[in-house]
């Protein structure tokens, strides 16, 4: 089942949140990359002045092949609007965020953001969370949340390329995979992994987004 129509499509809308001047976030995945190619080609069009912050090197190296100027966050104090993916949606509009290991630097840019746009497909969307939560954590703290994460419930996986390699975040930090099963409280569920020492940051975030782009089959989508 494809919804790459409905993605470019839904794409092109979100660019109305785009003004001259704006200062954009970019995610990381492939919804966010679908926007930075709309994105690039908006910027050439309407000869936008607009600078963008990217979340991994994925996003950056599309953005730079795009032709969109970027900054750090730290050279900025603020973002207009963040656009990016989600791995999951519950039905309080709380989204995971993580499944590519940028979760650290997209909760900073959605901490920055006056208006977030989430793009996802109709297939992350759930009643309640189902699927692992990422933790980044420092690696030196590995055993000490394992078993923390463990009391508050969850199975615990450290993430790893193929062939078991670690995956190493961009930050230098490692990952935890948690899987608590049906969360129904996830506002509670993060505030307690976040509390842990040695987390830099839960998959579970606590803004929620403004706008939620849902792609539907054959090119359609919702704005909820
Ligand atoms: C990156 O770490 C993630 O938070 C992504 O934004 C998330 O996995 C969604 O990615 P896709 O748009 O590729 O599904």
């Amino acid at each position: 089942m494809s919804y790459d129509g409905a993605i470019k499509a839904l794409s092109n809308d979100a660019l109305k949140y785009v003004k001259d001047y704006s200062i954009i976030g970019l995610g990381s995945g492939r919804a966010a990359t679908a926007l930075v190619k709309s994105l690039s080609k908006l910027i050439e069009v309407k000869d936008y002045h607009i600078v963008a912050i990217p979340t991994s090197l994925q996003i950056k190296l599309t953005a730079e092949e795009g032709g969109i100027p970027l900054v750090e966050a730290d050279q900025v104090g603020h973002i207009d609007v963040v656009f990016d993916g989600a791995d999951q949606i519950d039905s309080q509009k709380y989204v995971i965020k993580g499944g590519g290991g940028a979760l650290l630097r997209e909760n900073i840019l959605f901490g920055m953001a006056k208006k977030i746009v989430v793009i996802a497909d109709k297939t992350k969307f759930v009643k309640n969370f189902t699927r692992t939560v990422p933790v980044e954590i420092h690696p030196l703290a590995r055993t000490v949340v394992t078993n923390t994460i463990v009391k508050l419930g969850g199975k615990v996986k450290v993430r790893t390329l193929d062939r078991g390699y670690p995956f190493f975040t961009e930050n230098g930090n490692i990952i935890l995979d948690c899987d608590f099963g049906t969360i129904k409280n996830p506002k509670a569920l993060t505030q307690k992994i976040k509390a842990i020492p040695g987390v830099l940051e839960s998959g579970i975030f606590l803004r929620k987004p403004d706008v939620i782009y849902k792609a539907k089959t054959g090119g359609k989508f919702d704005i909820l």
